[in-house]
């Protein structure tokens, strides 16, 4: 079954919407097959983003995911990826769909409260970044 890696950034943890976020998902019949807490370093936020290390916002982004904790979660449902991320909605909130999570929360397009795996090579990497196979149940 397909799997992608959701992290609620520390936006998302400071404004008290883990549930509503988490919820979301698993109301369109996605499961939660783990999840935790975690407080990134700079070096360690730095290392998960390496994909966008030539990026102008490469340094305010891992700024930005090491300024507060974060919950990473695993998520698992048929085409889980694709479906994520249009919950998720648009990178900048300003172009996110109605009802989309970052529409209704997002302040920013740095600040937008969720990331989401874009691809099975990108959950291949991101998965085990935070989860060992003996915790995705
Ligand atoms: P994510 O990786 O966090 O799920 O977001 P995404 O695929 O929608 O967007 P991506 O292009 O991968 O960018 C990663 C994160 O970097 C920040 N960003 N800032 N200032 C900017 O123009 C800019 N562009 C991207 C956002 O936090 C974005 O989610
Ligand atoms: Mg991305």
């Amino acid at each position: 079954m397909e799997k992608t890696l959701l992290i609620i950034k520390p936006d998302g943890v400071k404004q008290n919407i883990i549930g509503e976020i988490v919820s979301r998902f698993e109301k369109k019949g996605l499961r939660i097959v783990a999840i935790k807490k975690v407080w990134l370093t700079k070096a360690q936020a730095k290392s998960f983003y390496i994909v966008h290390k030539e990026k102008p916002f490469y340094e305010p982004l891992s700024d930005f995911m090491s300024e507060g904790p974060v919950v990473p979660v695993v998520i698992e449902g048929a085409g889980v990826i694709a479906k994520v991320r249009e919950i998720m909605g648009a990178t900048n909130p300003a172009n996110a769909a109605a009802g989309t999570i970052r529409k209704d929360f997002a302040e920013s397009v740095e600040r937008n409260i969720v990331h989401g795996s874009d691809s099975p090579e990108s959950a291949a990497y991101e998965i085990p970044f935070f989860f060992s196979a003996a915790e995705i149940l």
